[in-house]
Order: C-alpha cells, then structure tokens, then sequence
C-alpha cells in the first residue's frame, strides 16, 4: 500500500465520519460519535493519513491514558499502530508524564502484543470488567524523564520503544494537552478503554 501521504495529525472535528468508520471496523461494542466528538474536543486526538488510523490520549494530575488505538483493516500490520503509540508516548513526555496507563481486553493480543513491544508491562487485572469472562488488563508504561529531572528507580524505562515514525508517516501537528478527563458516572468500561473487537 502507498503510504505517501499519510500523516499524524491533530483530530477535528470534520475527522469524526473517518473516526468512526474506525471505530465500527475495530470494534463490535465501542465509543458512540458523541463520546468521539469529546474526545476531540476535551482530550488528545490524532488521526493517520487519511482515516487510516486513530489514537486518543487523555491527562489527568499528570497522569496520561491511551484510551483506544484503531487501525484500519487495510492499514494492519505494517507498523501504524506502533507508530500511533509512539506519538502518544512523545506527547506525554512533553506533556511531563510520569506513566502512561491503559486499559485492554485480556483476549484482545493484537493490542496486548502491540502495548507490550512499545514498552508496557502488565500492572492489574480486573475480572469480568468489560462482561462476564471478559476480564481487563491494566497496563502502565514509565516515562523517561529528562535528564537529571525526578530521576528515581521508579523512573526508569523498563523497556525503551523506537519512537521513530516510518519514514512514510510524517508528524505534521502536536495539540495541546488537556487536564481534565471528561469521562463521567454514566460511561461504560468500552467507553472509557479499548475492549476486544
Ligand atoms: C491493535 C492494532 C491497533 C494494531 O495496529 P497495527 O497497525 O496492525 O500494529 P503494528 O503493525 O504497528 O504492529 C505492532 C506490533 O503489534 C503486535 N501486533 C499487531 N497486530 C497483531 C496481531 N494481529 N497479532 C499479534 N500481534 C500483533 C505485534 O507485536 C507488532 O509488532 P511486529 O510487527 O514487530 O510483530 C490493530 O490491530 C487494531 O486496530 N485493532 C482493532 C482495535 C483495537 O483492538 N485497538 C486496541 C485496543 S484500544
């Protein structure tokens, strides 16, 4: 596939049809058009190329989530989904995030494998959180923080990722981020993190 063209940008909302065209291939229960329109205008979106991938980031009192990360069906496998992660963890190293927490199915191993090699490591399991033997993972990744900065034991990366994008996935736009979460009493488990598809 020509990848020329594809690019990491800034999410708006003219982005939400692409978005949720993503959503609807990546998952069979997921984040409704108005949940998506505020992640985009609360949180940290970017988009890939042309609706070829999505990734949404949030923080909170320092602490950062990636709360989904879609790749389209066409678009797997050939390393835009690490390539999204990668950004997300730059964003939160600019940010000066400490962690960066998710949440995943545990039958979910596209993305279990995809989080691992980008560095997460397993912290938490939460039994039948997205339904009844659907069980959740909890998955933290440190950040690395500069220099001379905060530097602890804690603080060290575990397992450093390549956060270089493909030579074909060019960054064009960085958001700023935001501090409140936007997430409330009413949103369900697949609304707040990434389920199985
Ligand atoms: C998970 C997902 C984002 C991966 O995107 P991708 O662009 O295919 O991933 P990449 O090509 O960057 O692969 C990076 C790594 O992820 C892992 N991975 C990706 N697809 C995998 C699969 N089908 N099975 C096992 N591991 C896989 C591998 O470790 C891979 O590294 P490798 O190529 O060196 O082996 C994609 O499968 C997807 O959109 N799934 C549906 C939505 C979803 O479940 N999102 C995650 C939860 S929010």
């Amino acid at each position: 596939m020509n990848m020329a063209g594809d690019e990491i940008r800034l999410a708006g909302l003219q982005d939400l049809d692409g978005i949720m065209a993503l959503e609807k291939a990546g998952f069979s229960r997921g984040w409704s058009a108005k949940s998506w329109a505020e992640e985009i205008s609360d949180h940290y979106v970017v988009v890939a190329g042309d609706g070829l991938g999505v990734i949404a980031m949030s923080a909170v009192a320092g602490t950062v989530e990636l709360l989904r990360v879609i790749v389209a069906p066409q678009a797997q496998g050939r390393g835009l989904g690490r390539a999204l992660v990668s950004h997300g963890l730059e964003w939160a190293e600019h940010f000066g995030a400490t962690d960066v927490f998710l949440e995943v199915s545990a039958s979910n191993q596209a993305a279990i494998q995809l989080y691992e090699s980008c560095g997460f490591t397993p912290l938490d399991r939460r039994t039948d959180y997205y339904g009844p033997g659907d069980d959740a993972l909890v998955y933290r990744r440190v950040i690395q923080p500069p220099a001379g900065v905060g530097q602890t034991p804690i603080d060290v990366v575990q397992a450093p990722v390549d956060v270089v994008l493909p030579p074909d996935v060019i960054l064009t736009q960085s958001g700023s981020p935001s501090h409140s979460h936007g997430t409330d009493s009413s949103t369900t488990p697949e609304e707040t993190s990434c389920p199985n598809r």
